[in-house]
């Protein structure tokens, strides 16, 4: 990604190695991790609101949890832990789905429960087939619910009175294949929302456009046109497209499943630098194991068809996270935890014919 464009004056001294901004007299820590932090956090927009001086105060006062990236002080921890976003809390409760399909009927979802909390990334993973999708389309509004409710911040989106919920601009789909608009350029694609909604005039929707973009490492690819830019690129595009409505909760089905897995891992870092600056409820379904829980607060193991929760997994690394973690002992801890939840569902449902996990 590109060097952050609006460093503070104070964080650009330290990036240079020169002078301190601790006027406060705490301990001094501008060894070379922090001056990564700085170099990274400058990204997340805490510049402008002072986040050196956080960072000093922080660093004076508090401990960064156990297990943390050694460059974590107090106040970075608390910014990038769930439930700090106010809006975007998700629940759903016993909800079931039955598609009446030609052979017959197909109970996909049953007595499924799950409380999503605002701001938190919560991974959904499970064997192919078991419904992760069915739920993704209820909360979007895709399709009707057979039974149970699901709730926005309190509000009924879908319920035994009305079992499909309105799709909306507070709930934004990123689709497995994409959904850009071949013609136009990639900013008039991402302010496309908002000028169609009449939310923002042109001139309001490309300029914040063009600084949501330049955040998300797309400075420079404004007016090429989705062709003309790689699958990586484009999927940021997407994400970038989606937050513009300024959504409470994103929803995202196997986004980076077709990408390699170099373009992948740079994808990760990046929809997370995205995340830490605009705090949405992510609803994300996948079946990489490892990109659960490098992402997630909590990853939930779906079990197969009919899909409800097995096993609610904390992922306890605090972020914000960078691709060192996948190295660490919890991870690996984690890993071995989700897998051997998720293989006795994948043998269920490889019997019951599903052939992929
Ligand atoms: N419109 C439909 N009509 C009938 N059956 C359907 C329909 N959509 C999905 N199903 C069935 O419902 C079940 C759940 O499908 P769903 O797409 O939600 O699974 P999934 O967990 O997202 O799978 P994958 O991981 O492969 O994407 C499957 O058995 C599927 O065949
Ligand atoms: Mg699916």
């Amino acid at each position: 990604m590109n060097a952050p464009s609006r460093m503070s004056p104070a964080a650009a001294e330290q990036q240079k190695g020169r002078g301190s901004v601790h006027k406060n007299g705490a301990p001094r820590i501008l060894d070379r991790a922090f001056a990564r932090l700085l170099q990274r956090r400058t990204r997340f927009g805490l510049e402008g609101t002072g986040a050196v001086e956080h960072l000093v105060r922080a660093s004076g006062g508090k401990e960064a949890p156990a297990g943390a990236p050694a460059f974590l002080v107090g106040h970075q921890m608390e910014v990038a832990q769930a439930g700090h976003a106010s809006k975007g809390a998700i629940r759903i409760q016993n909800v079931d789905k039955v598609y009446h399909a030609r052979e017959g009927a197909v109970q996909a979802v049953l007595d499924c429960s799950l409380d999503i909390r605002a701001g938190e990334i919560c991974m959904i993973v499970g064997p192919s087939g078991c419904g992760k999708t069915t739920l993704l389309n209820a909360i979007a509004g895709f399709h009707e619910i057979t039974g149970g409710t699901i709730y926005l911040d309190d509000e009924m989106l879908c319920g035994p009175d009305k079992p499909r919920a309105e799709p909306g601009p507070d709930r934004v789909v990123v689709f497995q294949n994409g959904a850009l608009f071949p013609w136009k350029t990639n900013l008039e694609n991402v302010t496309f929302g908002p000028l169609v909604q009449g939310r923002l005039t042109k001139a309001q929707a490309a300029e914040k456009a063009r600084g949501m973009m330049a955040d998300a490492g797309l400075g420079g690819v404004e007016h090429n046109y989705p062709g003309e830019v790689s699958s990586g690129v484009r999927r940021r595009v997407e994400i970038v497209r989606a937050l513009m409505n300024d959504p409470k909760v994103l929803l995202l089905d196997e986004p980076f499943r077709a990408l390699d897995s170099l373009t992948k891992s740079v994808m990760h870092e990046a929809l997370l630098e995205i995340y830490y600056r605009n705090k949405v409820t992510i609803f994300f379904i996948t079946h990489d194991l490892e990109e659960a829980i490098f992402l997630g607060h909590r990853v939930a193991i779906m079990t197969t068809r009919p899909c409800k929760p097995k096993k609610m997994l904390e992922v306890d690394i605090p972020h914000p996270r960078d691709y060192s973690v996948l190295t660490s002992p919890r991870f690996r801890e984690l890993m071995e935890e989700t897998v051997n939840a998720v293989h006795e569902e994948a043998v269920k449902a490889f019997e019951a014919g599903e052939k992929e996990m």
